[in-house]
């Protein structure tokens, strides 16, 4: 518990909004919504160690802070999401240090996937290798227009590292991630939408304000709901149907442990806008 509200504390109070400072990314918290923004844009925001480390941390953060109601991560320039995991960090790691650094992004991840709280990918430029990953691993992926996915890996004689190889069947289907991970090719973000790799494509100028609007619309929902309902849809999916039911009756179950499923269902009655209190 204490280590929670330190964790918690670690959150500077400006104005409007509270921020945190890392070297690689950029983190605040506005309206409920927190965002990550990938920042070396030099190197098309290519990931290594020190920024999944930042990450990380910065999704703690988000986990633990009540204040903090959804999450967005895109990419700082005009041409990236994130370009990958750095190939110049890379190229000449050994066995033992290419999986501590497969680890520390799968753990990261893991909890943008499985938090309470729902994630958007706002998709700016090129995702490619481990930029689709990151984007895999989010609830949602909104793509601007100019936004290309794939998983290149194969091309430099390995194959995706942090969930491509196992979140990007399950998302569009085993053929076409087969077509991707061992063609290696690049898709638009047109034909990213037609395969159901992203939810929506936007205009660039209006990428962030769509994020913002849906991540804002989450943000009011009540969480708890929100909650079951990303445990009973991630962690059914791989449980047969039937253990997967029993899951979904015990999610829907403890939400009649809420306030908020009282105050939604009474203002459904009356006729009025419910008030939901997070409780
Ligand atoms: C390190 C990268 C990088 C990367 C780009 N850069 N991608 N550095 N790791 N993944 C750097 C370039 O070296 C260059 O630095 C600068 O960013 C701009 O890139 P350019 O190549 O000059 O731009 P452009 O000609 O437009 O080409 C863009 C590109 C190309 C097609 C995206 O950069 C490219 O092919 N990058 C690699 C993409 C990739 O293979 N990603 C998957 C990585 S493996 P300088 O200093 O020259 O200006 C992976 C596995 C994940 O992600 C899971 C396991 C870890």
């Amino acid at each position: 518990m204490i280590a929670e509200k330190a964790i918690v504390e670690r959150l500077k109070k400006t104005s409007q909004r509270k921020i945190m400072e890392y070297k690689n990314i950029l983190f605040s918290v506005e309206e409920g919504i927190a965002t990550v923004t990938f920042n070396r844009p030099k190197v098309l925001n290519a990931m290594n160690y020190e920024v999944m480390s930042e990450l990380l941390d910065a999704v703690t953060v988000c986990e633990k802070d009540e204040s903090v109601r959804a999450l967005i991560l895109t990419g700082a320039g005009e041409k990236a999401f994130v370009a990958g995991a750095d190939i110049s960090q890379m190229q000449d790691s050994s066995v033992l240090e290419i999986q501590k650094m497969m680890e520390l992004g799968h753990r990261t991840l893991w909890l943008i996937e499985t938090m309470p709280k729902p994630s958007i990918a706002a998709v700016n430029g090129l995702a490619l290798g481990g930029g689709t990953e990151i984007a895999l691993a989010c609830d949602i992926r909104f793509a601007s227009e100019k936004a290309t996915f794939g998983q290149p890996e194969i091309l430099i004689g390995i194959i995706p590292g942090w969930g491509g190889t196992q979140r990007l069947p399950r998302l569009v289907g085993m053929g076409i991630a087969k077509e991707m991970i061992l063609g290696g090719g690049q898709i638009t973000a047109q034909r990213a939408y037609e395969i159901g790799l992203v939810n929506r494509v936007c205009v660039p100028e209006k990428l962030m304000e769509e994020a913002r609007a849906f991540a804002l619309k989450l943000a009011k929902l009540p969480p708890f709901a929100l909650k079951m309902a990303k445990n009973a849809m991630n962690y059914g999916f791989d449980m047969s149907l039937d253990n997967a039911n029993k899951l979904e009756i015990s999610c829907i179950a403890q939400c009649f442990s809420t306030q908020d499923q009282k105050e939604g269902m009474r203002a459904v009655l009356e006729k009025r806008k419910p008030n939901f209190l997070g409780k």
